[in-house]
């Protein structure tokens, strides 16, 4: 169902539609919209998980203009900076934009930027994190991502000995879902957390800087595993070890299924990561968002903590289903992931 229909008519529908327009001052057509315009906002919250820009965006545009020809985004990245985030978003309302995709910097922060934009009758569209009260939610299972990233690290690492654990954001929501799910599979084992760390930005700088400080008080050789919520991390985890010597690295986890990690996994470095269909996601978003836009029906949804939600399924990669997974789907070829560098590993893979 699509809430906010364009094609309300009748007296009772007119007193309301005159008090929005006092309201907000910019619906000149009167139709109870924020504006007239058909731009769709994208929000996106940061430039350093390769996402984002790599296919997010990208797969999001190409399928709001396959769908209509007379719309168009108008893409802000944060940077990792929610106050920045918040401006965007008041000033896309601002511009007129007709519905806002939002994937936020910070759940709660954004929270007002949500009750702003419905009040100029602008809907948003909660992209991947969810926000409280946002009109339609789309994201993963992300509890089962994290609990599925867990139980790949238990049973690499045989289920004993000391890990390292290094998180999202704290103020990224889906961080939290990622690090219960993962708790919930490494408590239930025989595994110890030495050490966690609940990285602010998710970057991979953070996280070699703290498995270098880490490395002051543990024998890297002695850890059996380190949980990094994604690859941008688990590239920081394996570029910290590999600094302090190693050569061989204990099972690392990841999440996003990054170019550099497929190859990672490839070459052995690095044990798992999480592939997300992207290409899903975005679509299924720039289908929502061009559906508000125009007044036609979102299709089926399923409640999320009383939002309208598309939730869909993770899947976890290791060195053997890449075939079929990313590659089976579309997300990389074989000659994406096969450079010269990895030709031998690709081969010992099956993948060349
Ligand atoms: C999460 C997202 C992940 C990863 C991470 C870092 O919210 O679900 O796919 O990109 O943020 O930005």
């Amino acid at each position: 169902m699509n809430k906010f229909a364009r094609t309300v008519v009748g007296a009772a529908s007119v007193v309301v539609l005159t008090a929005a327009l006092g309201a907000c001052g910019g619906d000149d057509d009167g139709d109870g919209g924020g504006s007239d315009s058909k731009t769709i906002a994208l929000l996106l919250p940061e430039t350093k998980t390769t996402r984002y820009e790599a296919f997010d965006k990208p797969l999001f545009e190409a399928k709001v203009k396959e769908l209509c020809d007379d719309c168009d985004v108008k893409y802000l990245n944060a940077d990792q900076d929610s106050a920045k985030q918040q401006q965007q978003a008041e000033s896309a309302i601002t511009d007129g934009a007709a519905v806002l995709v939002f994937d936020p910097v910070d759940g709660d922060a954004a929270a007002g930027a949500v009750k702003s934009a419905q009040s100029s009758k602008v809907p948003v569209v909660a992209y991947d994190r969810f926000m409280e009260g946002a009109d339609y939610y789309l994201s993963f299972d992300n509890e089962k991502v994290g609990e599925l990233q867990g139980q790949a690290l238990v049973e690499a690492t045989g289920g004993s000995g000391d890990i390292l654990m290094l998180n999202g954001s704290p103020t990224d929501p889906n961080a939290a879902q990622f690090k219960k799910g993962a708790h919930k599979a490494i408590d239930a084992s025989g595994l110890t957390v030495a050490a966690e760390y609940d990285n602010p930005d998710w970057s991979p700088d953070n996280a070699q800087k703290f498995v270098t400080s880490q490395l002051n008080n543990v024998d890297g050789a002695a850890l059996a595993g380190v949980y990094a919520a994604n690859d941008g991390q688990a590239g920081g985890v394996i570029a910290a070890l590999r600094a302090d010597g190693m050569t061989k690295f204990p099972p690392v986890t990841g999440q996003d299924a990054e170019l550099a990690a497929i190859q990672r996994i490839v070459s052995g470095d690095q044990y798992m990561t999480i592939y997300k269909s992207i290409k899903t996601e975005a679509e299924k978003a720039a289908e929502v968002a061009v559906a508000i836009v125009n007044g036609d029906d979102v299709g089926e949804t399923t409640d999320y903590e009383g939002v309208d939600s598309f939730i869909f399924d993770p899947a976890v990669v290791t060195k053997d289903n890449i075939k079929d997974t990313v590659v089976a789907d579309g997300f990389y070829t074989v000659e994406d992931i096969c450079t010269p560098e990895y030709a031998d590993a690709c081969k010992a893979a099956g993948l060349s």
